[in-house]
């Protein structure tokens, strides 16, 4: 049976725009951010409390997260790699935070600076003050399903680091198929092991990439597991810099077209979030790769 209700976790102002060669104004993701809000999200990823020379597209985390964090009704993650992100955070009163690990060793380093096991590790007290501060906190896994470097990440590896998450705290995780790769098979195969080894599906989220063009087909795999959170990108924002391919995240659009078609309620306007993401183009100069964007902007 299918769900209900799915929630989506917006990630197009973080994931998104950390992916973008232009570099956005802050008031203009603060009006990305409301509009979306607007077109009924009501988890929409703010921004990333990184080092600013790692990630310079997000540098102005400081100014935006006042400017949108008190939209009534809507939860605003950020994203935080250490102690130092969380107390920046923190002191913004931002009440949901994000860790980010790998399931591989290569992406640990490229993306964090540090061992898997050592970024783990690290997380670990992180995850327990944010939890002790009373913050609601998701663990990402990235390359859970195929990593550039190493080609085929093992599912037990993949587990591995998905309980070591659960273990630490953290209250819901995403499951990142950063480079587009899954297929429906491997994604039921890896949440049928997570539910094995104790990750009950209630705290699993998923989040495609639509390199290969998987990424509802992955989606529907998920949704017939139970899956009820699941990540995509306002017009389908961000790409993976490690994958050639230009298409990234799963669009937003694309998603609730789907899950609309199903009987499925999101609570999404899906002409709203449309029209933002027709917005948001114009602003960085260049079309959305979202299928449904495209065919409903050009009726
Ligand atoms: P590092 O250079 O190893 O850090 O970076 P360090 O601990 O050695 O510290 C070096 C300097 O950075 C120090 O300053 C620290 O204070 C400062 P100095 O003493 O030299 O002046 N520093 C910070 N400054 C501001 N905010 C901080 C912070 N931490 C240290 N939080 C670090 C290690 C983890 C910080 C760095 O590698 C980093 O910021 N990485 C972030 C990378 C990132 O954001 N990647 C994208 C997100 S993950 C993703 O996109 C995947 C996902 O979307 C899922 C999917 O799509 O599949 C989630
Ligand atoms: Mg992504």
């Amino acid at each position: 049976d299918l769900p209900a209700r799915v929630r989506i976790h917006e990630v197009g102002a973080r994931d998104g725009l950390q992916n973008e060669k232009t570099a956005v104004p802050t008031e203009v993701k603060a009006e990305f951010i409301r509009r979306l809000a607007d077109a009924g999200l009501t988890t929409i990823e703010a921004t990333s409390f990184v080092h600013p020379k790692w990630v310079p597209q997000l540098a102005d985390a400081e100014q935006l997260f006042p400017l949108v964090k008190d939209i009534p009704g809507v939860a605003l993650p950020v994203l935080v790699p250490n102690r130092r992100g969380l107390d920046r955070a923190l002191a913004l009163g931002a009440e949901r935070v994000a860790v980010f690990a790998s399931a591989s060793e290569s992406f640990a380093r490229a993306n964090l600076n540090r061992s898997l096991e050592e970024s783990l590790g690290g997380y670990e007290p992180v995850v327990r003050h944010a939890k002790e501060s009373g913050l609601q906190v998701r663990g990402y896994v990235s390359m859970c399903f195929g990593d550039p470097w190493e080609g085929a990440v093992p599912l037990h590896q993949v587990a591995a680091v998905c309980a070591a998450l659960k273990d630490m705290g953290c209250d819901e995780l995403s499951l990142g198929d950063t480079i587009g790769v899954a297929t429906p098979g491997h994604v039921l195969e890896l949440l049928n092991l997570l539910n094995e080894e104790g990750v009950p599906t209630n705290q699993i989220g998923v989040h495609f990439h639509d390199t290969y063009g998987q990424a509802l087909a992955n989606t529907y795999a998920a949704l017939e597991h139970g899956v009820t959170t699941i990540d995509a990108s306002a017009g389908g924002l961000g790409g993976c810099p490690y994958a050639k391919s230009a298409t990234g995240n799963l669009a937003t659009e694309d998603l609730v077209w789907m899950l609309h078609g199903l009987g499925i309620e999101t609570g999404v306007d899906l002409g709203r979030l449309t029209a933002t993401s027709v917005w948001m183009a114009e602003q960085l100069g260049r079309p959305s790769p979202s299928r449904t964007v495209r065919a409903l902007s050009h009726k």
